[in-house]
């Protein structure tokens, strides 16, 4: 009798809970809009969009490449604001704190945990999606370039060449990624060795602060500014401009993407790609990228590595930088491509060269699907046993995509000190890897995640210890959530905030606390102020 007395009224109140929610969610973003509305005379109304407006549900899901984050988190946004000027930032943010709303910014949307648009907590939020400030300038006298938050790479890349055949900017490889998130962890690419990451290269921004106000590099001052290039998107305030030094380049490269399978020695050739990754020519990134596939002689699955590479410079000092240091991939010359950095840029995501360049202009993203990603960081080479080893757990996952890609590190990558931003995987790594897990429908959601948290735990042996490092902008939130976004508790955040930004997360904590106490700008893996 007691028991179901009382899961009677936890039943009630459980219900009483969500309906007062879903109330709520209704009730604010009226609330909501009548503030941005007398807050703000630009037109605000224009492009605030809530449920009710017809294209609301298009407009959350349009920069979506991952359909896992919106599988699982049932709140959606109270309201989407799409600013074409940064007065409507300051009124978005205005009115989040007026009425006790979390604000999720949104630049490219490709957040692996869908951080900028979805939310574990039961909080109402509001999403302000940059897509519509997202405008370019190019000062080829200077080499510089500022680029509003809400860019993609692609248009950048696109931009950059419009402008010049000689300049480029090294960050990633996704056309459709953003700047606004991207920048804030790191931006790694293929000519990372040669320039290291796209924070290196930053050398001012514009930020909205918790206060509205809109600093540059001087009125932030260089702990924030130094905090922005890497500590994380979502937790300072919202960038609305980054300005960059462009990076000069050959006006011919080269490229290639050689694949091996595992009877033409794949594992003997990643192998011995260990031993020169890090130490080749800088002009030269080789990245190996393992996957299943479907043998065509049996049908059965097998794995194959197919060595992604760009060469800043012709196919003959090419040739003879493989032949000096990396001979067992017997590279030829019909392996190889030469042609512009931004064809390269084509080339690597996946476009034919002949494309024509104008599909850098493009948001949709490229391939959607269920997906997961994790990172590692790799300091000692692994063993040709250890590799097999690992096939065999690669090769468990029979009718998903499954990937490891290697990305090399050494190089200027390797040369910056691991204080100079936030991102402090430096010196002494080998290279990064990434897994990936990808599928068709949300009913192999659970049997994904499980067979990639086998594959990591596994892998624990091979790479970094103490902490166990990880790549901020590949994230992930098995390594730790603050409270379910609401307020963090410090010693929680501390784990997977040390994991991602080794001792600068200390740095980053002291910051977050100067510049936005209250911890306004939040989700699940924010770096929190000191008081929580
Ligand atoms: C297909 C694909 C390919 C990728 N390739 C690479 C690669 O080659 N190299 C690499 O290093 N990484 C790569 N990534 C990872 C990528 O760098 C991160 O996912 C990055 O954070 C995405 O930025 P975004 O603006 O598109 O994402 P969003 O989801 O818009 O944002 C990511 C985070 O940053 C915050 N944020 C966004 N805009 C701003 C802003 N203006 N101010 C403050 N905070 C902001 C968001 O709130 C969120 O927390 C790839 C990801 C995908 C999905
Ligand atoms: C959303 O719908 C309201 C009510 O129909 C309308 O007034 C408003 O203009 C719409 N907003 C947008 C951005 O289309
Ligand atoms: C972005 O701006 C363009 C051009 O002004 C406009 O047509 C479009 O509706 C805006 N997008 C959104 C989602 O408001
Ligand atoms: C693989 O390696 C073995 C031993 O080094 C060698 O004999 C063989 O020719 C290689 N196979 C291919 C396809 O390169
Ligand atoms: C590779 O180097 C060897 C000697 O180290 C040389 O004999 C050979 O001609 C070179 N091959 C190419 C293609 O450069
Ligand atoms: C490289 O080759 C692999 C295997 O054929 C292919 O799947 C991939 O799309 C290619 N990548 C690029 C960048 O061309
Ligand atoms: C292999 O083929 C099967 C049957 O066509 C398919 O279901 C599966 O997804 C394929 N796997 C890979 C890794 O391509």
């Amino acid at each position: 009798m007691e028991t179901s007395n009382t899961s009677f009224i936890l039943t009630y109140f459980i219900l009483l809970l969500v309906i007062q929610q879903v109330e709520s969610a209704w009730i604010n973003h009226d609330v909501y809009l009548k503030c941005l509305q007398s807050q703000n005379s630009n037109s605000i109304s224009e492009v605030a969009y809530t449920p009710k407006n017809s294209s609301f549900s298009s407009i959350f899901l349009s920069s979506e490449q991952n359909l896992r984050p919106a599988s699982t988190s049932a709140l959606k946004p109270i309201l989407i604001l799409v600013p074409f000027h940064e007065s409507h930032i300051q009124a978005a943010i205005y009115c989040a704190k007026k009425h006790g709303i979390q604000i999720r910014v949104r630049s490219g949307g490709h957040d692996y945990e869908g951080l900028s648009y979805t939310s574990l907590s039961k909080h109402p939020f509001v999403i302000v999606d940059l897509r519509n400030l997202s405008s370019i300038s190019i000062d080829t006298e200077s080499s510089t370039a500022w680029i509003q938050g809400g860019a993609t790479l692609g248009e950048l890349y696109h931009k950059i060449a419009e402008k010049s055949k000689t300049l480029a900017f090294a960050a990633g490889v996704c056309p459709t990624v953003g700047v606004g998130g991207h920048f804030s962890g790191g931006g790694y690419g293929m000519m990372s060795r040669k320039f290291g990451l796209a924070v290196d290269h930053i050398i001012d921004a514009k930020i909205i602060d918790v206060n509205g106000r809109i600093l540059d590099r001087q009125s932030m001052g260089e702990d924030l500014f130094w905090a922005i290039r890497g500590g994380g998107g979502g937790t300072f305030g919202i960038i609305i401009a980054w300005k960059v030094e462009l990076l000069p380049v050959p006006e011919i490269i080269t490229v290639f993407n050689l694949t091996k399978t595992l009877d033409q020695n794949a594992t003997q050739l990643l192998h011995k790609w260990q031993y020169i990754a890090d130490k080749i020519d800088p002009n030269l990134l080789i990245r190996p990228r393992i996957t299943n596939v479907n043998s065509s002689q049996n049908g059965k699955i097998t794995l194959q590595a197919t060595f992604n590479s760009l060469f800043l410079g012709g196919v003959d000092e090419l040739l003879s930088v493989m032949n000096r240091s990396f001979p067992e991939l017997s590279l030829v010359k019909e392996d190889c491509t030469e042609m512009s950095w931004i064809e390269s840029i084509l080339f690597f995501a996946g476009f034919a060269t002949s494309e024509s360049v104008d599909v850098l202009l493009s948001r949709t993203p490229l391939g959607i699907a269920y997906f997961k990603g994790k990172s590692d960081f790799v300091k000692q080479p692994i063993s040709e046993n250890g590799l097999e080893a690992i096939w065999k757990r690669m090769l468990e996952e029979v009718d998903g995509l499954v990937e490891m890609e290697f990305s090399p590190y050494g190089g200027r990558l390797s040369e910056i000190s691991e204080y100079a931003t936030p991102f402090p995987h430096r010196a002494g790594n080998i290279y990064m890897l990434h897994y990936g897990a990808v599928w068709g429908s949300s009913s192999e959601s659970e049997e994904k995640l499980t067979w990639i948290r086998r594959l990591y735990s596994y892998m624990a042996s091979y790479v970094s210890s103490s902490p166990r490092e990880a790549y901020v902008n590949y994230r992930d939130l098995d390594l730790g959530v603050n409270n379910d976004g609401n307020h963090p508790s410090y010693k929680v955040a501390s784990i997977w905030g040390t994991k991602y930004f080794k001792n600068n997360f200390e740095r980053l904590v002291h910051i977050k606390t100067e510049v936005d106490p209250s911890d306004f700008f939040r989700n699940e893996q924010s770096i929190p102020p000191f008081s929580s």
